[in-house]
């Protein structure tokens, strides 16, 4: 395994090899990836950590986004909203260059049945699903997942926002992996309403999940402050994976998806490049690498 802000070596990863924790800048180390190994891909990126990165992918980027209006819009409507973006909000624009040479790739690394989850707040959302619909094409759009949580604050200036969205699409809509029948059910809002058999198995969850955070003195809690509830992540991976199947995060943090991975009997690839992240993911993770 590489140490902290190393790339590991391009032949590590075999789909019947290890698990695998890699440190390294993740647009640098996923070229080393093989086309559709991962059934599902989920992704927490920061929010606007582009500003450093714009230059040195601009031309990348503007030769790719040739080619999405040609594969998810028809006309010029994905360069036009690009461009309008840029010329009202900076680090906006910054951050689309950021994101999207990324989800190209987890686009590329996704199984032909596979599953893509991107995790974002109500300030980013709507211009990822503009993207989205463009690396992916508009029918592979599944799902806007909206996490609920109550924590925190509450404004008295406006609704309170209190929710993540996660946007889920598919590499093909006929093709995909997806089984109701693993997930996870929750209690009937109104029991007395439904019979006692229903009561007891409870009932599919809808796109709407309300969880808590990870609380701040539970026994989840790494110490990562970007930490996602594992109860989310496991969802994802019971119904969009099988078991054995590989799973990608390559915004990993502390590692949330491969401790979902584990528990699930699937195998996993974590990439950060930040050395405290590495740390958390291989104590977290020691039994399963
Ligand atoms: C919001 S956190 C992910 C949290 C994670 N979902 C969890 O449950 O712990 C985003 C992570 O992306 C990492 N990151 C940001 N830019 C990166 C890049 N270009 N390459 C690799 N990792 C990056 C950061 O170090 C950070 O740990």
């Amino acid at each position: 395994m590489a140490g902290p802000g190393t790339v590991t070596a391009v032949d590590e990863f075999r789909p019947d090899g290890p698990n695998l924790v890699v440190g390294a800048e993740n647009l640098e180390f996923l070229p080393s990836l093989p086309d559709g190994a991962f059934t599902l891909v989920y992704l927490d990126p920061p929010f606007n950590t582009g500003r450093t990165q714009r230059r040195q992918q601009l031309s990348m980027v503007r030769a790719a986004a040739e080619e999405s209006d040609r594969v998810g819009f028809g006309g010029q409507s994905y360069k036009t909203i690009k461009g309008a973006l840029a010329s009202y909000d900076d680090a906006f624009a910054d951050y689309w260059e950021f994101l999207e040479p990324r989800l190209r790739e987890a686009w590329r690394l996704l199984a032909d049945d596979g599953t893509l989850y991107l995790h974002l707040d109500y300030r980013e959302v709507h211009y990822a699903k503009v993207m989205l619909d463009a690396i992916f094409g508009r029918e592979c759009f599944l799902n806007e997942i909206i996490w609920a949580y109550d924590f925190g604050g509450r404004s008295k200036r406006r609704w309170p926002s209190k929710h993540d969205t996660i946007l889920v699409y598919v590499k093909d809509p006929d093709g995909y992996w997806f089984d109701s029948e693993e997930v996870d059910r929750e209690p009937y809002m109104a029991p007395g309403l439904v019979t006692p058999e229903k009561v007891a198995r409870g009932k599919l969850p809808t796109d709407v999940w309300w969880h808590t955070i990870v609380s701040p003195t539970g026994k989840e809690k790494t110490g990562y402050p970007t930490q996602k509830p594992l109860g989310l992540l496991k969802r994802m991976v019971a119904a969009s994976t099988r078991r054995d199947d590989w799973v990608l995060d390559f915004f990993a943090g502390s590692g949330t998806l491969g401790a979902a991975a584990a528990a699930l009997q699937r195998r996993f690839v974590l990439v950060d490049q930040n050395p405290e992240a590495l740390e958390v993911m291989r104590r977290r993770l020691a039994e399963h690498l």
